[in-house]
């Protein structure tokens, strides 16, 4: 994608993507590989730079992640982090060793502004520290360059070689001015200029998407995300009329949903398709109200709708889809306990005649989605949009879903999100929508009595969606809201606010 890239080696470390997505910060096109790649394949991708990671293990422990020392003796600029400091120490003949005293999180360090990595930085600041080996002795030709009250080298380099490590994360925001040495060490010492961004980005993508595609054609499956919503954009520039997407509306999505998807891009140059199927999906659904069911039902029937479409369209060449980075750098890694069977218009290659996939996005973090998406002048409300399951609504009406119910929940899911927007918390809490119960209360309104449905609202805050905390909303804004939905909305006369975390609850209620 660009002749400036940095590798980052991962050895297992849980901020593998944070330190990419920093150095992309800095302006340098960085990719995550696997710690076991060839020297050889390292060479032919001619970094201008290796980050080593951190890991959960001890370099001295046999089964641990070890790198090949040809990989130091490239030439190429090294930084190891944490464990990769460790590695570095320990690949080169220095002594790395439990510590008595495990360093863990914010701690004074002291740096030596003669090392290049810390020449803008204050002589002493706070470093990140999460550690219990240590490097006890450099390798011969290093110096330490930075230390802290228990980890006497907290960071050493030997210049010569172009290799720097440090015991600390930069790339974690606990570490003041932590950017700064990532950036010190990417043009500095890697050289490389920092022109990387989305404008650019933009421009080769669709120049690599013009060669690869030529005459060809593409589908794809636009559901109104961001992902695929940026994909389509992307495509669109790139092949105009040359690509299909087809959006599949399921009859559950949210208030004036379907119709805003339809208007971004009916007057792109592309051949947009809107199935109504809702009448297929809510016939499927009628009765249903086991939560799984549900999900499997939706699944599969979106794989028909869309499959029946694609027949119509008859072959293509290309099938187009959203993938990101973070599924790219944690696919196959999962095979953890199935809490609910996700469904997302990713998945769908088995239905379609093509000759091969495009992703387009796949080499993209979320933020640079939609930094991409506003490159390719989508709306803001596309953009931002926050997750939506691909169950739609359908996974938000608790029990048995019929049209009215569904309604029900439009108008008071649309009052709660335009309350949150207006009390302009919309990017701050990262999801929120309201539940409707099959629960009913009673309740009195004017002189009579009511006897009618109970509302949910959700809002959570959370960075990677896998664990999430409930949202503080304050109270005068779910009380404006609770006020007016029930004064709104027919059948709702009670408001909830649900108050549990990520675990033990699930963001969404099935
Ligand atoms: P849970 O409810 O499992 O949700 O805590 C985590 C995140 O995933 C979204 N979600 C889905 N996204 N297809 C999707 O693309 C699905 O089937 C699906 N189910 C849940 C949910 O909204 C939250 O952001």
């Amino acid at each position: 994608m660009e002749n400036e890239l940095i590798i980052v080696l991962d050895f297992g470390g849980q901020y593998n993507q944070l330190i990419a997505r920093r150095v992309r910060e800095c302006g340098v096109y960085c990719e995550v590989r696997s710690y076991r790649t060839p020297v050889e394949e390292i060479q032919k991708l001619a970094p201008k730079g290796i980050i080593f990671t951190g890991g959960p293990n001890s370099v001295y422990e046999e089964t641990s992640p070890h790198v090949d020392k040809a990989v130091l003796d490239l030439g190429i600029p090294v930084l190891g982090i944490c464990y990769g400091a460790q590695l570095m120490a320990y690949t080169l003949g220095g002594r790395v060793r439990s510590c008595e005293t495990s360093e863990y999180g914010k701690t004074e360090t002291f740096y030596d502004k003669t090392c290049e990595l810390f020449a803008d930085m204050p002589e002493k600041a706070v470093s990140w520290m999460s550690h219990t080996d240590y490097v006890a002795e450099v390798p011969e030709g290093f110096r330490i360059t930075a230390h802290t009250e228990n980890c006497p080298a907290a960071a050493f380099e030997c210049p010569e070689k172009k290799l720097y490590a440090v015991q600390f994360h930069p790339e974690v925001n606990h570490t003041e001015q932590g950017i700064t040495m990532l950036d010190s060490f990417v043009k500095k010492v890697c050289g490389c200029a920092g022109t990387w961004n989305m404008k650019n980005y933009a421009k080769t993508a669709v120049e690599q998407i013009r060669a690869k595609v030529g005459d060809g054609r593409a589908l794809l499956a636009l559901s109104g995300g961001v992902d695929s919503s940026v994909a389509c954009a992307l495509m669109a520039k790139a092949i105009g009329d040359r690509l299909t997407c087809v959006f599949v509306d399921h009859g559950l999505m949210r208030k004036n949903e379907g119709d805003e998807v339809e208007a971004a891009f009916r007057d792109r140059s592309v051949n947009f398709i809107r199935v109504d199927a809702s009448e297929r999906f809510l016939s499927k659904l009628e009765g249903v109200s086991d939560p799984e069911a549900k999900r499997k039902i939706i699944g599969e029937e979106f794989i028909r709708v869309f499959e029946d479409e694609a027949k119509k369209i008859g072959r293509v060449d290309f099938l187009v889809q959203g993938t990101i980075y973070p599924d790219v750098i944690e696919s196959g890694t999962g095979d953890a306990a199935v809490i609910k069977s996700h469904h997302n218009v990713g998945g769908l290659p088995d239905c379609v005649d093509f000759r091969e996939i495009i992703e387009p996005l796949r080499m993209l973090f979320k933020d640079e989605v939609r930094k991409l998406g506003t490159e390719l002048g989508l709306a803001d409300y596309l953009v931002w949009r926050q997750p939506f399951p691909g169950p739609g609504l359908a996974v938000r009406v608790i029990g048995d879903i019929t049209r009215e119910k569904l309604d029900i929940l439009r108008d008071a899911d649309f009052i709660f999100r335009e309350e949150i927007a207006k009390a302009g918390l919309d990017r701050e809490i990262n999801q929120y929508f309201a539940v409707l119960t099959d629960m009913r209360s009673v309740g009195v309104m004017g002189d009579g009595r009511t006897y009618d449905y109970i509302l949910a609202l959700r809002g959570v805050t959370t960075s990677d969606f896998m664990t999430a905390d409930f949202a503080r909303i304050p109270y005068d804004v779910l009380e404006r809201a609770s006020v007016r939905i029930v004064n709104e909305v027919r059948h709702i006369n009670r408001v909830c606010y649900d108050i549990t975390s990520k675990p033990p609850a699930t963001i969404e209620w099935e």
